[in-house]
């Protein structure tokens, strides 16, 4: 089975690359960061503060997280509920960072992680993919971009949804929620020393994509 890791901070492109990238090579396309939205989600609809490590982690004990695709695009089940709308909610992105930083968080969704690129070629996106998750992985890609331009275009997203977010308070949440991940103590963001950095500040997506093959093509 081959793997590719895109890690990378949010907003930087990630899912729409790995998602052409997977379709292209007729890979699996894995979205990690949904599953840490799922636990997010869970713990805001049900009242467990997510700063709380001890009441998450007991929470732990009654969820159940599973992955779906539907013509090929993934859907993730919160104790067998599709809750794919769901977790796209903007107070459950710094949710899913809160309880992102927690080790009995990470550890409980590894499993799932690891083995689904066991089964499948995959295009995995994340934050520790090319670090913890897949260290093996065939090719590693960091995807960066400038904060103002990866809230523009998480502001044109939510857009498109008939979401209107305010770009100061949207560039806020962003910077949180990256220095949230950046400084953890566990899998913090951060390039894998083999991973190839790609800044997509002035890149169209078909820029990426066509970087990326071609590192591809340089490693075959
Ligand atoms: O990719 P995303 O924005 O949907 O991810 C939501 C949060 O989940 C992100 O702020 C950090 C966490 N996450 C993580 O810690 N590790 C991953 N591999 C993916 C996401």
């Amino acid at each position: 089975m081959t793997a590719i890791a895109i890690d990378g901070p949010a907003g930087a492109g990630k899912s729409t690359i790995a998602r052409a990238l997977a379709q292209k090579l007729g890979y699996l396309y894995l979205d990690t960061g949904a599953l840490y939205r799922a636990i997010g989600l869970y713990c805001v609809e049900r009242g467990v503060p997510t700063g709380d490590k001890a009441a998450v982690t007991a929470a732990l004990d009654s969820i159940d997280v599973a992955l779906r695709y539907v013509d090929g695009a993934q859907r993730v089940l919160l104790n067998g509920e599709d809750v794919s709308e769901a977790i796209r909610r903007p107070e459950i992105s710094l949710a899913a960072s809160a309880v992102s930083a927690m080790d009995t968080v990470r550890a409980f969704l590894l499993d799932l992680q690891r083995d689904m690129a066991r089964t499948h070629d995959v295009v995995m996106d994340g934050r520790d993919i090319g670090t913890v998750v897949l260290p093996d992985a065939r090719v590693k890609i960091f995807l960066t971009a400038s904060l103002e331009e990866r809230t523009r275009r998480r502001q044109a997203e939510y857009a498109a949804k008939g979401e209107e977010r305010d770009f100061d308070e949207l560039l806020r949440e962003m910077d949180q929620r990256d220095r949230q991940d950046r400084t953890r103590a566990v899998a913090p963001l951060r390039r894998a020393e083999d991973a190839v950095e790609l800044d997509s500040t002035s890149l169209s997506a078909d820029e990426v994509l066509a970087a990326i093959e071609s590192i591809l093509k340089e490693k075959a």
